[in-house]
């Protein structure tokens, strides 16, 4: 992970160091010939989204976002977006998901640009997007059934995620049948079973009930640590930013802009006790001052 300035590649000459923690890093910039050799898994270069209104009126949404995420064959990770409700964090996700076109700036996936969606991304929305006509089971491997997998390897594989989500009794039930919960683990399942290089997940556990949330937590960590995804996460929730995320990245009010990387120490170690922790506490307060301080996350 890199957080980088515009206007110059990270690690070439001339390219600012990252501001690490709320701190400029003061070493001096070095290039790198292994990171340059191998384009990012994402890179996100000078985002900036403007809404612009039936009626003309526009709305700044993003400004000027930029961050890499290296790519770590083996090693998932979990980058988390923290900010106030409204400050464009939905819109950042849409556009690496390629559903809103850039006003300006870059998004590539291995070096790839996006243009619009791919099935190297995919994203699990804010809102519940199940569809209505099909079953759990059907809605669950629709992604496979478009790749031509045959129905037999469907089957299994849909078995083992219905039952990580913990909804295999309602395989063959429809989505009005379910609560609202439910009905975000079968987007999770839809999403995960497509195994995307790249999953958005927008807010994915705002409807679950804590000890749900604790499962789906414990879950989306077995996905990245063992499926080689790399997880862009949005959570309102700094005690889950900082439970899930290899690296955070606090944003800005409207329009969003990065004001602080912080990268989380727990990357071996995470079970329910951790989150009791000093350590854990420490950093939970830091973003919590980050993101409430006068003139900071709100300015
Ligand atoms: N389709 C749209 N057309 C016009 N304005 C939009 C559109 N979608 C979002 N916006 C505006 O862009 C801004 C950022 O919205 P976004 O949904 O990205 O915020 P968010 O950080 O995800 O908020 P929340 O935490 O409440 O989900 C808001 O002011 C919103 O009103
Ligand atoms: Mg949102």
């Amino acid at each position: 992970m890199s957080g980088q300035t515009r206007g110059a590649e990270p690690g070439e000459p001339g390219s600012a160091a990252p501001a690490v923690d709320g701190r400029t890093a003061g070493a001096p910039p070095t290039y790198r010939a292994d990171l340059a050799a191998k384009p990012p898994k994402l890179r996100v270069k000078g985002l900036s989204v403007t809404y612009i209104g039936r009626d003309g009126h526009e709305t700044e949404a993003v400004r000027d976002v930029s961050f890499d995420i290296e790519d770590k064959p083996g090693a998932g990770e979990i980058v988390v977006f923290l900010g106030p409700s409204g400050c464009g964090k939905s819109t950042i996700l849409k556009a690496v998901a390629g559903l809103i076109p850039p006003t300006a700036g870059d998004i590539l996936v291995d070096g790839h640009p996006v243009t619009g969606p791919g099935r190297d991304r995919g994203m699990v929305f804010q809102a519940y997007t199940s569809f209505g006509w099909l079953t759990v089971r059907d809605n669950v491997e629709y992604g496979l059934r478009l790749q031509g997998m045959p129905a037999s390897e469907r089957r299994a594989l849909s078995d083992q995620y219905l039952a990580s989500v913990g909804l295999t009794e309602f395989a063959n039930r429809f989505p009005k049948d379910l609560s609202g919960g439910m009905k975000q683990r079968v987007a999770i399942a839809r999403t995960l079973i497509n195994q995307p290089r790249v999953i958005l997940m927008d807010e994915p556990f705002g409807a679950l009930d804590p000890q749900t949330r604790w499962g789906m937590q414990g879950l989306l960590l077995d996905v990245s640590r063992t499926m080689d995804n790399t997880i862009l996460f949005v959570t309102h929730d700094v005690s889950e930013a900082v439970y899930l995320a290899d690296t955070i990245y606090v944003l800005s009010a409207r329009p969003a802009r990065i004001l602080h990387q912080v990268e989380t120490p727990f990357f071996q170690n995470r079970d329910m006790a951790l989150k009791s922790a000093p350590e854990f506490r420490a950093v939970e307060k830091r973003l919590l001052d980050m993101l409430y301080a006068p003139g900071a996350a709100t300015a």
